[in-house]
């Protein structure tokens, strides 16, 4: 834990996660998908995209507050909903919504969460937003929407990039999957984890059965398996937007689609009465070919951005990241790995240490650009647009 406070960056607390977690639970958090190219393509358009600083201003007074969705919070921020982050801590979500309710910032429930919705609305707290995949078996999908909604979270979070499983070719070779059904190279790194496996795994035993999705119901949650899982179980290939319009007139709250990046599909959301969207190449988790997401924001920023709320995600280590995308046109910004490795370090220390990391980094990074409020970071600061 000591270790946690020394950690000066997210890559540094990366490193820790690393070291914490077995390696097929620290590839699934940290890597891509198929050949992998889309991961590196979504750092090198951050990286490319280059500030202009306007120097002699007084930037002795800075603030990071927003209003987002009605809401006033006092950082720029949303933890982005990740499956499984039940396996980076024991109760790991718990552990980061904990953090982000400290933070004052949105934490976003996965449908594939390990903890359940009504558990986090009770014992973390926070604004929280449940992230919605619709499933072939509407029924189902139904439930997780109502289970929201009386847990009390305003914020549906709808994904619409991932109408199949992805091609992670190491989880299979990691023999990842829910249950755990080790190979023998799982079941070594297992060995070589004693920690994890006592602190983590261990104690959802302890406290009564292997961890799986909660948000299922019983009778489908023992099927959950790669090989076996129910054909009802397996991600919607066949909604379309008129699927999604209806969604939003049963849901009372705020309507956020996630995983957007085209601005036509962007003025489809409008039409829906979506209240926001995310421009989001899920992480480069999904399709490897897909635009990171930095390259198209602008555009989709300057063809919605007057009638909804354009928040942004993808390779966020830095807080120079979380600016640049601010700049480009997101209100908020949404970080998914960083804060993973933050919970798989040290739980709700590690997830707060991060949020408090790039917090620091982007006051400096207002600073050296001549910003005092977030309104003032804009397309003016970009130096080219990607
Ligand atoms: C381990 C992991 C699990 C994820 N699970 C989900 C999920 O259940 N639903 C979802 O919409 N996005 C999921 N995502 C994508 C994130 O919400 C987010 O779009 C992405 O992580 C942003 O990129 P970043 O990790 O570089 O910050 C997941 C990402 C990771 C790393």
């Amino acid at each position: 834990m000591a270790a946690i406070g020394k950690a000066l960056n997210v890559d540094e607390v990366k490193a820790l996660a690393r070291r914490a977690l077995p390696r097929g639970m620290f590839e699934f958090v940290e890597r891509g998908t198929e050949g992998e190219t889309g991961l590196g393509a979504t750092r090198l358009a951050l990286d490319a995209v280059r500030l202009r600083p306007s120097v002699l201003v007084d930037v002795s007074s800075r603030r990071q507050d927003v209003t987002l969705l009605g809401k006033d919070q006092p950082l720029p921020l949303v933890v982005a909903p990740t499956g499984l982050a039940g396996l980076m801590w024991h109760e790991g979500e718990i552990e980061l919504a904990r953090a982000a309710a400290k933070a004052g910032i949105p934490f976003c429930v996965s449908t594939q969460s390990i903890t359940s919705v009504e558990d986090i609305a009770k014992r973390a707290g926070g604004d929280l937003w449940f992230q919605l995949y619709i499933l072939k078996d509407r029924a189902l999908t139904d439930t997780f929407v109502e289970r929201a909604k009386a847990a009390g979270s305003g914020t549906l979070m709808v994904t619409v990039d991932t109408v199949v499983s992805p091609k992670r070719e190491y989880n299979t070779h990691n023999g990842f999957g829910i249950p755990f059904k080790p190979n023998l190279r799982g079941t070594v790194d297992f060995a070589l984890h004693p920690g994890w496996l006592w602190r983590v795994l261990g104690r959802y035993l302890r406290a009564g059965g292997i961890p799986t999705f909660p948000h299922y119901p019983p009778e489908f949650r023992r099927k959950i398996t790669r090989d076996a899982m129910s054909e009802g179980l397996r991600l919607a290939d066949d909604m379309t937007w008129d699927e999604i319009a209806a969604l939003r007139q049963r849901w009372p709250g705020r309507f956020v689609i996630k995983g957007i990046l085209r601005e036509d599909d962007a003025r489809r959301a409008v039409d829906c009465g979506a209240d926001a969207i995310v421009v989001s190449n899920h992480g480069a988790r999904n399709l490897d070919a897909s635009a990171p997401p930095v390259e198209v924001l602008p555009g989709i920023a300057d063809a919605v951005g007057e009638q909804l709320t354009v928040l942004a995600d993808g390779g966020v280590r830095r807080g120079s990241d979380v600016v640049k995308l601010l700049a480009l046109g997101a209100k908020a910004v949404l970080v998914g790995r960083a804060t993973l490795y933050g919970t798989a370090a040290a739980a709700e220390a590690g997830a707060a240490r991060v949020i408090e990391i790039l917090r620091d980094e982007i006051d400096r990074t207002m600073a050296f650009a001549g910003c005092t409020r977030i309104a003032d970071i804009n397309r003016d600061l970009i130096h080219r647009l990607p």
